[in-house]
């Protein structure tokens, strides 16, 4: 049976950084609407979580054993694998290329780039407790109105180059996470209005980006308003794309 860090391929003494590429590496490889298989993918989930737990078979594989692309992302350092992962991210970054900058509805055409944007945001676990919808018309006046706790209902800025993800933490709130790469949906938010960049979503697929999901994670803000449900990932069709929960998911940085 394959150790954890056979699982993702790297060394069992791998740094932190390298462990979590090669965890966003073969979650790619492996996901089943990336020609994986469910089993897989699950495989892939159980051993970073296993390796983030400490819960680990720390004994290391014989090198001989190991494919030479799984040497390649041990010895890598901070490259991304050039030998089985590369062709498949150069198709991976074409489509998302394609995808980036190129929003579903209303970005600012003559918007100033350095600009700040001002985003205000409802927590989607309120809803269900104040018996409200995500389509609900009047969802953010319902949310303003209703004395919610600051984590829940608020405003913050996003400055130039920074995605919504690290805005929020920076103005001190703990959205959900797990990769920040683009390869899960544990980062979702759900647009009202405005529009977010995506340069990089291996994960949704396009009827959730019809639907105006995105991800918080890699996400800039394309117009100077936004408002955002955030933490949707429990809504039942990202259910399967949420991965193990980031290090500092449940942490709060107030
Ligand atoms: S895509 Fe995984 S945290 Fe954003």
């Amino acid at each position: 049976m394959s150790s954890p860090f056979e699982v993702l391929g790297v060394e069992p003494d791998a740094d932190e950084a390298t462990i979590v590429r090669a965890y966003r590496r073969r979650v790619k490889e492996t996901h089943p609407d990336q020609g994986g298989s469910a089993r897989e993918f699950q495989a892939v989930k159980e051993a970073y979580e296993r390796i983030r737990a400490g819960d680990v078979d720390s004994e290391p594989a014989a090198d001989d054993d190991k494919p030479a692309a799984r040497r390649a992302e041990s010895a890598g350092g901070g490259s991304r694998d050039s030998t089985s992962g590369g062709a498949q991210d150069s198709t991976e970054n074409r489509e998302n290329a394609d995808r980036s900058d190129t929003p579903a509805s209303g970005p600012d055409a003559d918007r100033d780039a350095a600009t700040t944007s001002r985003v205000e945001f409802v927590n989607h676990a309120v809803l269900d407790d104040h018996g409200w919808a995500l389509d609900d018309e009047d969802l953010f006046e319902k949310a303003a109105d209703a004395d919610l706790a600051p984590e829940d209902h608020g405003a913050f800025e996003v400055e130039p180059g920074e995605s919504l993800l690290e805005a929020a933490e920076r103005h001190g709130f703990a959205w959900p996470f797990s990769c920040r790469g683009g390869a899960c949906a544990n980062c979702a938010v759900l647009l009202r209005e405005g529009e977010l960049s995506q340069p990089a979503d291996h994960i949704l697929p396009e009827e959730l980006i019809e639907e105006n999901i995105r991800l918080s994670c890699n996400g800039e803000p394309l117009t100077d308003e936004l408002q955002v449900v955030y933490n949707v990932k429990h809504l039942p069709r990202l259910e399967s794309l949420r991965l193990p929960p980031g290090p500092f998911e449940f942490s709060r940085t107030d």
